[in-house]
């Protein structure tokens, strides 16, 4: 019998703090009409000063656990998607075993592939259940982005949000996820970044100058290709048309790049799961976040069919296929 991993709860955090582009307007030179037409973006979350990425994941992670019927001890693995940890270490994944009172002993670490970070954390979390070296997986995307972020930079500063998201990944008979594909290219660190960090640069991340920088132009030309490739790829790999998927639930950057993923597989924008107009860009945590808010408000049933893609710093890019 195949084994598969299967989502069995989702959920979901966003800090209380909503910046709108409104808000946005007095602190940079820019417009509310400016950031909805280019990104389709109206508020994001910001996390409280006293707020980490550990406390964000943790309420998601309760959510997905409480929905799937599972406690502290049943979890055997944690992965944890961010760009954001708490600290240099522990993992921010470890802090998140201890605060959720998970003693079990079992593996618990962090991923870094920025936005596709959640994908990437799913994809390893599934080959630990497939080869039975677990059976309940508790997988976090989470980020406090705008610690990263340069609020005098218009061009990135209106982007990205806070938030954490999450799911229980159970060993089943039932299918679940039918295949993950990941790919990076570190040829195009330039194009986005944060240019400096604890070995390079030490000296300017002490100076507080460690922010995002992206050339979002050229960063929003390959992602739409590059999406539209992995999309083909993922398809064929499982031999399904466009027509086989029910839901999906991308990676939430901007709306313009989500329509052209839709366009690409011919699908209705009914069909698409956009939270980036409540959420902005919040970089791991997107893909959980979105997944949870279309399951909890019951559009996504049982036994669908759910593609998820994700492309982010690096390049990284990656999708999972699933049976919800
Ligand atoms: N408000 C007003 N004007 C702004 C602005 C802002 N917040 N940010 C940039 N501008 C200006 C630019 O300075 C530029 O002005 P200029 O023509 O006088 O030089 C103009 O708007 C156009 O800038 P450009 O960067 O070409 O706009 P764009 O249509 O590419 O939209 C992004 C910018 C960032 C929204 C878009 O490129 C994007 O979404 N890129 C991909 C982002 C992404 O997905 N990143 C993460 C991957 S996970």
């Amino acid at each position: 019998m195949k084994r598969y991993a299967r989502i069995t709860g989702t959920g979901g955090y966003l800090p209380e703090t909503i910046l709108t582009n409104h808000d946005l307007e007095r602190m940079v030179e820019t417009s509310d009409q400016w950031i909805t037409e280019r990104t389709g973006i109206k508020k994001r979350h910001i996390a409280a000063e006293s707020q980490t990425t550990c406390d964000l994941s943790e309420m998601a992670a309760r959510r997905a656990m409480e929905m799937a019927g599972k406690r502290a001890e049943d979890i055997d693995l944690i992965v944890l998607a961010t760009t954001t940890p708490d600290r240099i270490f522990p993992s921010t994944a470890c802090l998140l075993q201890a605060r959720l009172g998970v003693s079990s002993g079992c593996p618990a670490f962090d991923v870094q592939a920025v936005c596709t970070g959640f994908v990437y954390a799913l994809a390893v979390a599934e080959k630990f259940i497939r080869t039975d070296s677990s059976r309940c997986a508790l997988v976090v995307g989470a980020e406090t982005f705008s610690r990263i972020l340069d609020w005098n930079d218009r061009s990135t500063c209106v982007l990205f949000g806070d938030g954490a998201g999450a799911v229980i990944l159970e060993a089943s008979e039932e299918a679940g996820i039918l295949s993950t594909h990941l790919h990076a290219d570190g040829r195009y660190e330039s194009l986005l970044n944060v240019p400096y960090g604890l070995s390079d640069g030490y000296e300017h991340l002490e100076a507080g100058e460690a922010k995002v920088q992206m050339k979002g132009n050229e960063v929003f030309k390959i992602a739409v290709n590059t999406l539209g490739r992995i999309v083909d790829e993922t398809l064929a790999a499982n031999g399904l048309e466009k027509s086989n998927i029910d839901w999906l639930v991308p990676h939430q950057a901007n709306i313009r790049i989500i329509n052209a993923t839709a366009r690409k597989l011919s699908m209705s924008m009914d069909q698409v799961v956009v939270t980036v107009d409540q959420h902005g860009n919040t970089s791991a945590a997107s893909i959980p976040l979105a997944l949870d808010v279309a399951v909890r408000d019951g559009r996504i049933k049982r036994g669908e069919t759910v593609l998820m893609e994700a492309f982010g710093g690096g390049f990284t890019w990656g999708s999972a296929i699933l049976k919800f």
